[in-house]
């Protein structure tokens, strides 16, 4: 297992699926999970400062995270939200959802036995987050902590936003950015922090390839690469 934490716009999510696709393993974003009970309280039209209906909302909320690294869909409700979970709304109102210590209780409980079932079934995963190596998974094997400037995970933001048909200036994603770090940074339960024994990459002068490949190397000389080839052996 590879626990990959840090603050958004690291490239995290990306560089976890493309991991694990290279590992043959199964993939695990536990921020959209965070994000999915945020829609799910959004259309529900709950008070989202009510610590009680989010978390009741956590609790009976009907959604599936996708563990296949191709394609890890989202649904809610039996309906598929992939897109829908990353756009404004939900960026605005997921941290202080994810503040909520029994959401998170509720969420960390269900990762990992999501992980559980991946590791029994495929042998390996690659779980993205913020408190992975330090709460869901302290015994991760390996577990990377993924840094950039607050400049460049703007930028990144906000290319990812148009590409996604949304307009969004990197001024603004900087705004957004830096706001989600001071909240999900400082907030009392689990807040954002490498694990003591995690490898920091600062991701800000590397592309996707890069990333990927100091990754691989840290994966193999830790034994993790054709952990699946081993389980079906
Ligand atoms: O990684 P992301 O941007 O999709 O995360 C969405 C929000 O959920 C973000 O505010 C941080 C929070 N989160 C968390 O608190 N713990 C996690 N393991 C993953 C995400």
């Amino acid at each position: 297992m590879v626990a990959l934490d840090g603050p958004s716009g690291t490239g995290k999510t990306t560089v976890a699926r493309k991991l694990a696709e290279r590992l043959s393993a199964g993939f695990l974003d536990t921020g959209a999970m965070y994000r999915v009970v945020t829609l799910a309280g959004l259309r529900a039209g709950i008070d989202m400062t009510d610590a009680g209906a989010v978390t009741a909302i956590a609790r009976d909320a009907v959604f599936t995270i996708g563990t296949t690294p191709v394609r890890p869909s989202v649904t809610l409700a039996g309906e598929d939200v992939s897109a829908e979970i990353r756009g404004p709304e939900v960026n605005d109102a997921v941290s202080p959802v994810s503040a909520v210590p029994a959401v998170r209780e509720l969420l960390v409980a269900r990762q990992r036995k999501i992980i559980d079932g991946v590791l029994a079934e495929v042998g390996g995963i690659v779980v993205d987050g913020r408190d992975i190596g330090t709460v869901v998974a302290p015994d991760a094997p390996l577990k990377v902590f993924l840094t950039a400037s607050p400049e460049v995970r703007a930028a990144r933001r906000s290319a990812q936003d148009t590409a996604a048909g949304r307009e969004s200036t990197p001024a603004e994603a900087l705004a957004s950015v830096d706001r989600r770090d001071r909240l999900d940074s400082s907030r009392a339960a689990s807040p954002l922090r490498a694990a003591e024994d995690a490898v920091h990459l600062d991701t800000s002068d590397l592309g996707i390839e890069q990333v990927l490949v100091a990754l691989t190397e840290l994966a193999s000389r830790r034994g993790l690469l054709h952990c699946a080839a081993e389980v079906t052996q």
